[in-house]
This record gives C-alpha cells, structure tokens and sequence, in this order.
C-alpha cells in the first residue's frame, strides 16, 4: 500500500454543494477505512461567513449526506472527523490579499504538524481557477520548499479548446503541470479503470481488440433524471460539454489506447493523448450533419407522474437550443481502428440511468450455420460502467435437438459477487490519489485539449450551421425517433435496461 503522508486539503469554495454532498462524504470513507494520514487538516475557504463550528455542523455534524454513515457511529469517533475541518472567510472576493489565508493555513501548520504538505481543491466556478493561482503564488502558498503543493480543479475545464487552452496557461504560470489535478470523477469508477485491466490483463480481449474482429463500438450514458436544479450552469453547457467532451472520451481512450508500457501515470497518460488525437475531426457540414444527432427532452407522464420539458425548467431559456442528447458517431484514424465506427450517446431523462460499453464484433467469416439466424446476432463484449457494474458476453450456442440452431447465451461477471472487497467511491478514489501524489486517473493538459479538438467543430455547428435540427423527445423514451438512422446499415442502439442482463438472453426454462 503506498503512504499518505501528513497533509492539509485547503477547499476553496467549501460552502458549496460538492463539498458537502461528494468531497467529505469521500474523506469520511477515507477516516473510516483508516487511510487518512494520521496528521490531517481541512481548511474551507470560501465567501460564506462561518466559523469552524458552522462548518463543521454544516458539511458534517448536521450533514444529509453524512446522515446515514453517522447515525450508529459513537459520539467521539463523530467529533474526531468533524473536528478535523475548520473555516477560513476569504471575504467577499476571491481576489483577494491570501495572507490572512497564509497565516491560518501556517497556524494549523504549526498546531496540526501537516508537514508544509498541501493540496488545494479548487470547487469554484473555473473563472475563478487562475484569480486563485494567482493569489496563491503572489502569498508564496504554491512553492515547494517547505512540503509539497497540489492543486485539484473540478470539471468544466474550459468551454471550448480555445477556452480550456487559456486556462491550462493561466494555471500553468503559477502551478507546474505535475502540480495539476483535473479531476474527472468517471475515471475514479472501478468499472472504467476496468477497462484497462479487461484489456491488458487478459489475453483472450486484446488479440481481437481490433478492425480485424471487432465491427463497431457502441457506448452508451443514459440518465433518468432531468437537469433538476442545475438548469442555470446546464443551459450554457449542454449534454456534449457536459458528459462527451469529458466522461466519455475519457472512456473512449481507454477503448481505443494502445498498450501502455507499464502503468506510471505518464506512459497510460501518453497513450491515451494519442488516442484521442487519432480521432477523425469531423470538418465539412455534411458529415457532421450525417454523424450527429441532438435532441432534447420535453414534458411527458412517467410512472403517472408529470415531467416538465427540458424548456420549462427553472434557469433554462424557453427558446434554448441545449442538447440534452447527443449522438455522435466517428472513426479513429489509426492502424488499429481503421472503418470501424463508434457509436456514443449520452443522454438526459432516458427510461433509465445505465451507462455500458458495447464491443460488437463481426460474424464468423465464413456461415456454417446457414439457417440459424446467427448473422443476425453477433458476439457481443458488454462492459457495464454503472449500474449492476459486470460484464457480459454473448456468445452462440446450440439450441438442443435436431439440426444446428444457434442461440446467443450470456456468460456474465458481477462485480457484486466480489462481495469482500469494498468498492470505493470514485471521489474517494481520487482523493486519496492525489494525496498520494498519483495522477494516472486524472486528465493532463494535453489529454484535455485533444479532447476538445474533437468537439469544438461539433458544437459550432450545432450553432452555427445551417438548419441544424433539435430534435424532441418525450421524457422517460430512449431519445429521438429518428436515433436509429445514425446506426445506418446495423441496425439499432442496443437500449440496455437496469440490469446487465435484461435484455433478455436465451435461456430453455424446461
Ligand atoms: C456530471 C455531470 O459530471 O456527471 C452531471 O455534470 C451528470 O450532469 C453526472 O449528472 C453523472 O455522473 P454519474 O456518476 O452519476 O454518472
């Protein structure tokens, strides 16, 4: 197990929602699993006027999100965590003079023997992110001399690549790369770091892991919520910002990587940048009309209950035109990729929260089976990110009595019969990642531009193209009718239900 060293997590913009609902429900699991450093410290700064006591009481004692993992815990162990968080008021700004700031952090210091160690977690608006920088460097509160520096950053990393390359140099005059955290919670999920170990752990995947075997790759990300309060920041963002730029071609390097040479942070980092730059920009309108598709949800009865339309809810635009689905089919232009499309969706107010990875491969070359039906069904690899986390495969087997009828049958793993080993939260992951001073899960500079490379076009046609469709879907249905037509020539989206396994495989009863 590698080693936690003494530390102080100073959290900017702590009177927000993060801290309370994923950051100290994280760092609770943490003191619990006993893999907190003995000497440790949160500092929340932000704009609210709290006194340590407040804090404490709000982000733990009187917690809703620590409801449940606190109520048959003993009153000392409680107070133990809570007191290991205090308050710091920035004031009314940001952009400010740190040294009442400096003072603090170097009192708890002193007091709390933090070892000079610091990770700074920036939960503020990424305006905020180089004014902070900033003011952290100019109160001589980034440099390394005296125990080391780190800075984590919370999604959205920029807006457009023009936007996320201004802010990489912002934060980059003041913090060196290897300083830099960009969190991306999906890569703290066990099933997407899984990816990696299906893949080069095994040496049944890998060799078919191809254009030679594999016919195309579907991802999927559905949600069954709506924006519910975060109409005023989704309205601006808009699904491909929020979940493709990131979440998703996050996944999507990991499908399309080649080998690391081991697994350092900057050898998975460097394959997965390259894979991202190996992804077909989609340039002429024609493509981007024939391989794109947004939508958006509209008021609908689920479960008897009434659902607003996505243009009814509280901080959107009556007249918006924010996806609240996207559909992007593309190639990657490498050896290894070459003509085979990938299909990612990622969606709002679907019949169900599901996100999965689907490898389908090509049928047998050669039919022995004629009348079977086989060629219909190809062989499938499911990897199912969330939720019923497993993976699936389905393959053909006979059906019993006469003649040579194939059937697809599933062979299935669930991550839940591992029963024994607590799975940890992605937050929770990631944090003691980077407490550690390891990076592989999170997003480098570069990684975050190629990224961005790869939408900006999309999100500029979707602006400014000529008749670019919006396209409408009742809430609680599987997007737009016309969904399908981005599969041209396979078929359909394979629409997962709660289950690995719902989709009803072959199975004799009796
Ligand atoms: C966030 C998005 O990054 O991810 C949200 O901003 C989305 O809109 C969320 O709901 C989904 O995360 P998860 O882990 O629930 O799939």
């Amino acid at each position: 197990m590698k080693r936690t060293e003494n530390q102080m997590l100073v959290i900017f913009g702590a009177s927000g929602d993060l801290t309370a609902r994923k950051l100290v429900p994280a760092l609770y699991n943490l003191y619990e699993a006993g893999q907190l450093p003995e000497n440790f410290v949160v500092l929340g700064a932000s704009r609210s006027n709290l006194t340590d006591d407040d804090f404490r009481k709000k982000v733990v004692l009187e917690s809703t999100y620590l409801e449940d993992k606190l109520k048959d815990k003993k009153k000392e162990e409680i107070l133990d965590f809570a007191n290991k968080f205090f308050y710091e008021d920035l004031g009314n700004d940001y952009d400010t003079d740190y040294a009442p700031l400096r003072k603090r952090v170097g009192d708890l210091n002193k007091e709390k023997g933090t070892a000079g160690n610091i990770m700074y977690y920036l939960s503020t608006p990424p305006t905020l992110y180089e004014v902070i920088a900033k003011n952290l460097a100019d109160a001589g509160l980034s440099t390394q001399n005296n125990g080391w520096k780190r800075l984590i950053v919370e999604k959205p990393f920029g807006y457009s690549l023009d936007t996320a390359k201004k802010l990489n140099v912002g934060i980059q005059k003041y913090f060196t790369e290897s300083q830099i955290y960009r969190i991306d919670h999906y890569l703290g999920k066990e099933t997407v770091q899984n990816l990696l170990v299906t893949r080069f752990a095994n040496s049944i995947f890998e060799p078919l892991w191809n254009r030679n075997y594999i016919h195309h790759i579907e991802i999927t990300n559905a949600e069954s919520v709506g924006v519910e309060k975060r109409g005023g920041y989704y309205d601006k963002s808009g699904a491909l910002r929020d979940m493709f730029q990131n979440h998703l071609l996050q996944i999507v390097s990991l499908i399309v990587m080649e080998p690391p040479i081991s697994d350092g942070a900057e050898e998975i980092r460097n394959e997965k940048v390259k894979a991202l730059k190996s992804l077909r920009i989609m340039k002429d309108e024609k493509t981007l009309h024939d391989q794109t598709i947004r939508a958006q949800y509209m008021a609908s009865t689920i479960d008897g209950k009434k659902v607003k339309g996505y243009r009814e809810e509280e901080g959107v635009d009556p007249m918006s035109t924010t996806e609240t689905y996207a559909a992007i089919k593309f190639y990657v232009d490498n050896w290894r990729w070459k003509d085979v499309p990938f299909y990612v969706r990622t969606a709002k107010r679907m019949p169900t929260k599901v996100t999965e990875v689907v490898i389908h491969f090509k049928s047998p070359h050669h039919q022995i089976f004629k009348e079977s039906g086989i060629h219909n069904k190809d062989n499938k690899l499911i990897i199912r990110i969330q939720p019923d986390e497993g993976i699936l495969i389905k393959f053909g087997v006979k059906v019993p009595g006469q003649g040579f009828n194939v059937e697809r049958a599933n062979l299935d793993f669930y991550y839940s019969s591992l029963a024994e080993t607590r799975v940890m939260d992605a937050y929770e992951r990631l944090l003691l990642d980077a407490m550690q001073g390891d990076a592989t899960l999170y997003a480098r500079a570069d990684e975050v531009e190629a990224a961005w490379e790869f939408v900006d076009p999309i999100l500029n046609y979707w602006k400014n193209g000529e008749n670019v469709r919006m396209y409408g879907y009742p809430s609680g249905v599987w997007g737009p009718e016309n969904a399908d037509d981005l599969i041209e020539g396979i078929g359909a989206w394979r629409n997962p239900g709660e289950n690995l396994t719902d989709d009803g495989g072959f199975c004799v009863l009796c």
